[in-house]
């Protein structure tokens, strides 16, 4: 199937390793254009490198950090100036913080901080600042990396659903302020994708037992299979589907919805 983006320029945010440099890829093999935005210089500029060798697209690293108002400044005008904005926004977010706690005892002040610091401040300061520059251009594609946690809370994972929470609720209100620009607003909610972190060599044998225990398909997600879904909802393909929140989980979200 031709997604219809091919030309078009991507931003992706926290792209230097894990998902978000794999969601890089996918829109790149599919002729997307893309602007990165991470911390590490080296890392990034190195998936740059290799993205661009491999896809023959345009790729511009921008180092930064989501929660540095000046970081983001210099974004936006590196956006403005190559390519008069971004026709898809990838939001995707750093990891809360580690290692995860039952909430009582989750009593840390600076954790805290940490946590909505990375995953809602960061969402909405890069959100209020890249989304003007979509709003003119009739076409466009919104799309925030969440949790599925945001659905279904999984033991120890309060620090990251109470405030991916927020950035559902953010994406929504955003959803019904713009659509009428035609710049759709969606969530995906990754489960138990196997990545670095989320992979079974970090658990112990229990751990992974009955987190496998708790997934319909009995196992874990490969990073694909959360990318190619990123590059639907990125497509031509997706235009009625606004303010949705679809879980990528395997099936671990228990409920009808
Ligand atoms: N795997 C799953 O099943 C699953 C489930 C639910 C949610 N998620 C979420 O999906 C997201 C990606 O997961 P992952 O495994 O790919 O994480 P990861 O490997 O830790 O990668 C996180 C990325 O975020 C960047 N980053 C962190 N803080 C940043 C900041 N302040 N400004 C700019 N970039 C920043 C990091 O790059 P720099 O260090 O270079 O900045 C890195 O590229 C995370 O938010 C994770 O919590 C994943």
């Amino acid at each position: 199937m031709d997604l219809g983006i091919a030309g078009k320029v991507a931003l992706v945010t926290a792209s230097s390793q894990g998902l978000g440099r794999k969601i890089a890829h996918g829109l790149a093999a599919e002729g997307v254009n893309l602007v990165l935005f991470s911390r590490s210089a080296e890392k990034l500029n190195a998936v740059a490198r290799e993205i661009e060798q491999q896809h023959k697209v345009r790729v511009i690293a921008v180092p930064g950090d989501m929660c540095v108002a000046a970081d983001v400044d210099r974004l936006v005008d590196t956006l403005k100036r190559e390519f008069g904005g971004p026709d898809i926004f990838i939001l995707n977010t750093g990891r809360p913080p580690n290692p995860m706690r039952a909430l009582l005892d989750e009593t840390d002040e600076a954790r805290w901080n940490d946590g909505y610091q990375v995953q809602l401040w960061a969402a909405i300061q890069v959100s209020g600042k890249v989304v003007p520059l979509m709003l003119d251009r009739g076409w466009g594609r919104i799309i925030a990396i969440t949790s599925a946690s945001v659905k279904q809370p999984m033991q120890k994972h309060g620090i990251s659903t109470i405030f991916r929470a927020g950035v559902t609720a953010y994406m929504k209100h955003l959803a019904n302020e713009i659509g009428s620009t035609g710049v759709t607003v969606n969530c995906l909610c990754p489960g138990s994708i196997n990545t670095v972190h989320r992979g079974s060599a970090d658990r112990t044998p229990e751990e992974n037992a009955a987190r496998l225990k708790i997934l319909p398909l009995g196992r874990l997600g490969a990073q694909e299979e959360l990318t190619g879904v990123v590059s639907f909802f990125a497509s031509v393909h997706s235009g009625f589907i606004t303010g949705a929140s679809l879980q990528v989980d395997g099936g671990m979200v228990a409920s009808l919805y």
